[in-house]
């Protein structure tokens, strides 16, 4: 029997080194130390031997019981290794290959804008800020000059969150904390994504991007106002576009301005952008209110300063000449895939 057991661990050690995966392994696993295997036949057949030969049976089958167990356990570790190896081989992905240049990931037409924007405003001496999409409303409203019930309100229709948070309507609140880090003078800017509820159209969008501008110190007055819109639609533009200047309210200025672009798709003739009025809204403007400097903690004897606030991608829509505000958010590869 000990001579049976040898040549069935022969018989064993030849098959596995046959074997090339792991259904096969199982299959040698079942063969040899399955209930109906040879192994399982010869332990059987202890009970008619001897109590002495039962003793050397036992030792020996465990011995190769065991030697069987722990070789089956590496094939099966060399198995595994080698199928996710040749899975390593052969799927590899080069994430950085270019199989096409019009796959070439690129900036969105009104980060392109932004950025040009910083780049401009920073040449000028401005810091850049930022400021929170989840507002309060005192950074929103309240410290713009436009109390619970004042009618301004009704220009910005408001997402409001359960606990009163709101999206902020406009970079508006980036002034406010503009005011409560810095000291003046300064000059700063602030782009960001503002949110509304609207019904979009070609020129109003629900989630949109304004830059916001903000100038503060001695003897500050609209005529640099003027010049700096002036110098950066110069700059945006590359040319000289027609411009015109009218009164606007907002609560937060005095006096305050629209700055209407003309309608750079018709060319101030008139079209279904413009509304047919040949003009876009683009950057109202005008001197801070003094309730608005004294929210800031600035003294208004010694200071003044002006602001402004970009629609960005109404800019962007008229340097690109784009018939739709919703193609710039619409997520369509085929539109934006044309600025890389
Ligand atoms: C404001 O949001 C003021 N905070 C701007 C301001 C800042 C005035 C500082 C004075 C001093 P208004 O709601 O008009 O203003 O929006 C500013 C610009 O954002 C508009 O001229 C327009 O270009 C753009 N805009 C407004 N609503 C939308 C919209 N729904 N979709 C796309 N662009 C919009």
């Amino acid at each position: 029997m000990i001579e049976d057991l040898n040549k069935l661990f022969e018989d064993f050690k030849n098959q596995l080194s046959q074997v090339i995966d792991l259904q096969q392994l199982d299959n040698l696993k079942t063969d040899f130390l399955g209930k109906k295997s040879p192994m399982g036949n010869i332990l059987r057949g202890l009970k008619d031997a001897t109590p002495e030969e039962r003793k050397e049976l036992g030792m020996k089958s465990n011995e190769i019981k065991e030697a069987m167990t722990s070789e089956i356990e590496n094939k099966r570790i060399a198995l595994t290794k080698a199928a996710i190896d040749g899975k390593i081989g052969s799927e590899w992905l080069d994430v950085t290959l270019n199989l096409s240049p019009s796959k070439n990931g690129g900036l969105h037409p009104v980060s392109i804008v932004q950025y040009e924007i910083e780049d401009i405003f920073a040449s000028m001496g401005f810091t850049v800020l930022d400021g929170p999409h989840i507002e309060t409303d005192y950074y929103n409203f309240e410290a713009l000059n436009i109390p619970a019930d004042h009618p301004a309100r009704d220009m910005q229709d408001t997402f409001y969150f359960e606990n009163g948070a709101i999206l902020r309507t406009h970079t508006s609140a980036i002034q406010v904390r503009g005011m409560e880090k810095t000291k003046p003078p300064f000059k700063v800017i602030g782009p960001g994504k503002v949110f509304r509820v609207e019904r979009p159209d070609a020129t109003h969008e629900a989630a949109f991007h304004q830059l916001e501008g903000m100038v503060v110190g001695e003897n500050i007055n609209v005529a640099q106002l003027i010049s700096t819109m002036k110098t950066l639609l110069s700059e945006i533009f590359k040319r000289d576009v027609e411009v015109r200047l009218r009164p606007g309210f907002f609560p937060f200025v005095e006096p305050g301005f629209e700055l209407d672009i003309a309608c750079q798709l018709c060319g101030g003739k008139g079209c279904s952008v413009c509304k047919h009025v040949g003009w876009i809204e683009l950057m109202p403007c005008g001197m801070v209110h003094p309730n608005v400097l004294k929210a800031g903690g600035i003294d208004t004897e010694k200071y003044s300063g002006f602001a402004f606030g970009l629609g960005l991608d109404r800019l962007v829509m008229m340097r690109y000449k784009i018939e739709d505000i919703r193609n710039l958010h619409s997520g369509d590869l085929r539109f934006s895939g044309q600025f890389i």
